[in-house]
């Protein structure tokens, strides 16, 4: 018999097909209000979860008594209590690698387009304001050869070190748990402390994970410690950034301005301070969001699935020990204490 899989995102006819050749497939494009109950009956059943941009709490895998793994079609993995699923043998897959030019890019259009003011010229523009020549009280400020601070140098701090470095002729400071020898030795990039990152940088990239540990890892603190011209961007997760402090320093003019293409509650509430502000650029978390990037995630999750429930394992496992657990016995949500629905 089929294994049972739960699909909870909208996907290409092709991967569907594929996922069906060897599962038998639950299909759900989105989850909101109207389906959210069916999709938690069939969780119940489930051998596979693939899906992304969902919640998924322990509340709700509580009674997933048969689910083995979970392919997640994002390299961030915050939706997901990752000791719950390791110590009942459920092992979580993502998509790293394949998204890391493209977020990349995004971090540098955010860059640009928040010193030199695109945003808010091509809006100049469009409102039929261009009437001569643009004056003073309208120039951005230059990116290249400014120095720029990454905090977090893994795949995606290296991509975006590169272009630094070779695009745009900037000396990279960056502040990491371990040495980044690439980035030492291939972009000149100085491993520093956090401070010396903060108050040395024109622009503060904060590229981490979202962990219990790097929950506001960027508060008043860290604002103050900044350059008064300089910018923060952050295209990780939001919820790194203490929000409220990040809206004071740019009110007060403590920073320039702030590139941002992820927010502590997601999608921005449209009466958000940060969008009354011409110095802020706002994207709608689109880090990875092209056509390309997001058929490559897609693929790669497929295949995550497919290895896992087939027995084998991915590269992309984020828990390995669940696998240890599965195979000295445990198995999907089975003796959870706080089982909601039966
Ligand atoms: C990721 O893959 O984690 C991106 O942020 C898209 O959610």
């Amino acid at each position: 018999m089929k294994k049972q899989v739960v699909v909870y995102k909208r996907l290409p006819q092709p991967e569907l097909a594929r996922l069906a050749g060897w599962f038998d497939l639950t299909r759900f494009d989105s989850i909101d209000e109207h389906n959210r109950g069916a999709f938690l009956a069939a969780i119940q059943w489930a051998h596979g979860l693939i899906g992304a941009s969902v919640k998924l709490t322990n509340e709700m895998l509580s009674c997933a008594d048969r689910l083995e793994a979970i392919s997640t079609i994002s390299v961030g993995y915050d939706n997901f209590d990752v000791r719950f699923l390791t110590e009942r043998g459920i092992v979580l897959t993502n998509t790293p690698g394949v998204l890391t030019e493209s977020v990349a890019d995004a971090i540098f259009a955010l860059m640009l387009a928040v010193a030199r003011r695109v945003v808010e010229l091509a809006e100049f523009v469009k409102a039929g304001r261009w009437k001569g020549s643009i004056g003073p009280s309208l120039y951005g400020v230059d990116v290249h050869s400014k120095t720029i601070g990454i905090i977090g140098m893994g795949r995606i701090g290296l991509a975006v070190a590169r272009r630094a470095c070779l695009g745009f002729n900037m000396p990279v400071l960056y502040y990491n748990r371990h040495r980044n020898a690439q980035a030492e030795s291939l972009f000149e990039a100085r491993k520093c402390g956090l401070d010396e990152v903060l108050a040395g940088a024109d622009f503060v990239c904060v590229i981490l994970p979202l962990t219990p540990e790097t929950e506001r890892f960027i508060g008043e603190r860290e604002f103050n410690l900044m350059k008064p011209e300089a910018f923060f961007i952050n295209g990780s997760r939001g919820k790194i950034v203490d929000e409220g402090a990040l809206v004071r320093a740019l009110q007060s003019r403590r920073i320039r301005g702030a590139g941002l293409d992820v927010f502590e509650k997601e999608p921005l509430s449209a009466e958000s301070p940060l969008l009354t502000m011409p110095n802020v650029v706002a994207l709608p978390h689109l880090g990875s969001a092209t056509h390309e990037t997001r058929l490559a995630m897609i693929r790669c999750a497929v295949e995550n699935l497919i290895a896992v429930l087939n027995g084998g394992s991915s590269e992309n496992t984020v828990n390995p020990e669940a696998l240890d657990r599965r195979h000295s016995g445990g198995s999907g949500a089975k003796g959870a204490s706080d089982k909601v629905c039966d």
